[in-house]
């Protein structure tokens, strides 16, 4: 395989990060058409553990921007959660009220949305859309002292001070998705959730901004959700994937051993995608097409391009389970229930 393991789990944090800071249990969001419910997101569950990053995965339209979405209670119409608890440090926030709620956003989960950067005001400095972000929530600050906090932001992201200045058409892509991140720590957050930070950024590019993820986990301790389809950055970024497919979470591991021996069949298809100089080899596709959301069949929903498919996932939902140490797969293969 042609990716490395940045921080093998022998050298990584002692894993002294067993508290748990987000709880998502048997998640539902669905998108209601004229031709029935899009089961977005199926009965998903998951936790995130103080400091780790969890890299979420998976093919485009699977669900990880809902699943994200749904933790801020930002789905938008015809979107709604129809099932399911989002428990930060044992708060359900599916059942608070916006006002609850805005006072969770920012300053306790915070959001990279996808395509970030496209979206920084053009004609308005970065120390002004910075500021703005810290005022919106804190009130009105001295300026000196809202100065001193955005040129720290801009330090602690990478960023020369002669950003503050600048507006953002004067920055590459890389320097906006870095403006992005630290607006999103302004208030010092114990979730932050990137969605696609690196996709359309050049390689070298989307190694600085995940470099740069990695040292405000690191300097202030943020747990994070990486969303993304890049397994190689992921490797290099994160302590633990989960991959969905269709709507469902079908594997949950610690990085190192999803690399080494993936489980599920739909995480073999994606490891054994990686392409590598050294291996050239005929990309293995399997037969079959992603089913129509709306109708999922009954049983697993990978079977339609499984290449081990039986009778009984046909029938059987098969449930996430714990079948090795802190590995969980959503597969017949690996028990019998
Ligand atoms: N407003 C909507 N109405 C109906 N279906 C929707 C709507 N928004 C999203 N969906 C469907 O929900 C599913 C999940 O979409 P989502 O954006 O969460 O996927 P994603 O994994 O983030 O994809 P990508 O990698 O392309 O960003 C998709 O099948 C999509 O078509
Ligand atoms: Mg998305």
């Amino acid at each position: 395989m042609s990716v490395t393991l940045s921080h093998q789990i022998g050298e990584r944090r002692p894993a002294g990060t067993e508290n748990v800071v987000l709880e998502v249990h048997n998640l539902k969001v669905y998108y209601t058409t004229p031709t029935g419910d899009v089961r977005a997101v199926d009965d998903v569950s998951f936790e995130i553990r103080e400091g780790e990053i969890v890299g979420l995965v998976g093919e485009s339209g699977c669900g990880k921007t809902t699943t994200a979405m749904a933790i801020l209670r930002l789905v938008q119409s015809p979107g709604r959660i129809v099932g399911g608890q989002i428990l930060l440090d044992g708060q359900d926030l599916v059942r608070l009220n916006e006002r609850e709620l805005r006072e969770i956003r920012w300053t306790r989960i915070s959001l990279i949305p996808q395509g970030a950067m496209n979206s920084l005001n053009p004609v308005m400095r970065i120390k002004d859309q910075i500021g703005d972000a810290i005022e919106t929530h804190e009130g009105r600050l001295p300026r000196k002292e809202l100065q001193e906090r955005i040129l720290k932001l801009l330090a602690m992201v990478g960023l020369p001070s002669r950003v503050y200045h600048m507006y953002p058409h004067e920055l590459s892509g890389g320097m906006k998705q870095r403006v992005c991140i630290a607006m999103a720590i302004v208030l010092n957050p114990t979730l932050v959730i990137a969605d696609e930070p690196t996709s359309a950024l050049d390689v070298v590019v989307q190694r600085v901004v995940g470099e740069t993820l990695l040292e405000v986990k690191n300097r202030l301790g943020v747990s994070m959700i990486l969303i993304g389809h890049d397994m190689g950055l992921m490797a290099q970024l994160v302590d633990r994937i989960a991959v969905m497919y269709a709507g469902r979470l079908v594997e949950l591991s610690d990085v190192y051993s999803l690399f080494k021996e993936p489980l599920h069949p739909y995480t073999q298809l994606l490891i054994e995608s990686i392409p590598s100089i050294k291996e050239r080899k005929p990309l293995k596709l399997t037969e079959g097409l992603t089913h129509d959301l709306r109708n999922p069949p009954p049983g697993c929903i990978f079977q339609l391009r499984c290449p081990h498919v039986t009778d009984k996932c046909r029938e059987v939902v098969p449930p996430l389970l714990e079948v090795q140490p802190h590995r969980r797969v959503a597969c017949h293969l690996y028990y019998d229930v």
